[in-house]
């Protein structure tokens, strides 16, 4: 697939109005996504479990007005909110031509989180994924002729993509890889690709315990991030490492080692930080508590045969990772030992997921 086969070529604007709703999850990444070209295309390639609670629901109502200039309204959590305008404005623009008829329709997008908008999670993948679908089915019900639900969540992914860059990989579950890389045939640096490969018992309802160690705006954004990996001193060696990763993640997935995916996963997380701790100018997001978790994580491996293990995103808050089976220990040594380390004791409980559903 290229740019060009995602214009959509054969639709007519009759229908007068309509309405469509998506329910959209989070994704959290095991070999990470830093660094990008034009057009949101990734240096790296990357794979991340869906999540399953973790959603965002959108609902677009759309009506037809006189083709001229974008007109959009949105609500987030039932208010009308300016602030989230001029990102659904700068994504309209970039997808336009793939849907041509964005200007021939106002939409009234109502959307809303089941995780706290304040609690740090960052809402642009499971956002930016629900809005690229219900734009999907309102153009699945305008083309002309028919798109096999493969093309669907392709180019729902395609869209999300342009979006913001992580949000292709939240279409479908449970593992999903973005950026081509020679291990994975399928995989393409303009969307999502479900991962096709063996996935060993022991990975199977991954569970996923997010820890909220600040709630606050991060200092420096993702966008601003990714930026700075141009002309980083280490880049090319993190492309390559990431490459090299994925590959071994998916001999891991395959054989069920967890020993493995624990060095894989954390050493992914750490280098994610330590290229921002690298670049110029140089900035950490981490704080003293995230650090605090991850030492108090390694203890608890030391002690007990417990296979749990931390990732990050872009931000302070640490994910714990760990198999089902050790899901009621797991939850005792939170409550126990992390839950202090979290702003106001809050975290959120999730596992891994299928992906997207049309409601
Ligand atoms: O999708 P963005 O532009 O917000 O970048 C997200 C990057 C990481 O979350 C840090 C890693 C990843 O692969 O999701």
């Amino acid at each position: 697939m290229t740019e060009q086969d995602f214009i959509l070529k054969s639709y007519n604007s009759t229908l007068e109005s309509g309405s469509v709703k998506w329910e959209s999850p989070s994704n959290i990444a095991l070999v990470k996504y830093w660094g990008k070209k034009d057009n949101q295309i990734p240096e790296n390639p990357s794979i991340s479990f869906t999540l399953s609670d973790c959603k965002t629901i959108t609902e677009i109502t759309f009506i037809k007005k006189e083709s001229k200039d974008f007109s959009f309204d949105i609500y987030f959590e039932g208010k009308k909110n300016e602030a989230f305008k001029p990102k659904i404005q700068t994504f309209f623009e970039r997808i336009e031509i793939y849907m041509p008829f964005l200007k021939d329709y106002h939409f009234k997008i109502e959307t809303s989180n089941t995780f706290p908008h304040s609690s740090g999670i960052a809402s642009s993948a499971s956002g930016m994924s629900a809005i690229a679908l219900c734009l999907m089915s309102i153009e699945r019900s305008l083309s002309t002729v028919d798109i096999s639900d493969k093309i669907f969540s392709q180019k729902a992914s395609f869209l999300a993509r342009l979006g913001s860059g992580s949000a292709c990989r939240s279409i479908e579950g449970e593992l999903v890889v973005w950026g081509k890389n020679e291990s994975i045939e399928a995989s393409s640096d303009l969307y999502g690709v479900k991962f096709e490969g063996e996935v060993h018992s022991n990975f199977k309802n991954y569970q996923d315990t997010i820890l909220l160690v600040d709630k606050g705006e991060k200092q420096v954004s993702s966008t601003v991030g990714h930026q700075l990996m141009h002309g980083h001193p280490f880049a090319e060696k993190r492309f390559k490492q990431a490459h090299d990763n994925l590959a071994k993640l998916k001999t891991v997935l395959a054989s069920g080692d967890v020993n493995e995916f624990v060095k894989i996963v954390e050493s992914e997380a750490l280098t994610l930080h330590a290229m921002m701790m690298t670049s110029m100018p140089y900035f950490i997001l981490m704080k003293p508590n995230t650090l605090e978790i991850i030492n108090k994580i390694w203890a608890y491996r030391q002690k007990t045969d417990s296979k749990v293990c931390f990732t990050l995103d872009a931000g302070a808050n640490v994910h714990v990772l760990y198999p089902e089976n050790e899901k009621a220990f797991i939850l005792e040594f939170i409550k126990n030992e992390l839950v202090s380390c979290c702003q106001n004791g809050h975290y959120i409980c999730d596992q891994i997921g299928q992906g997207a559903n049309q409601i």
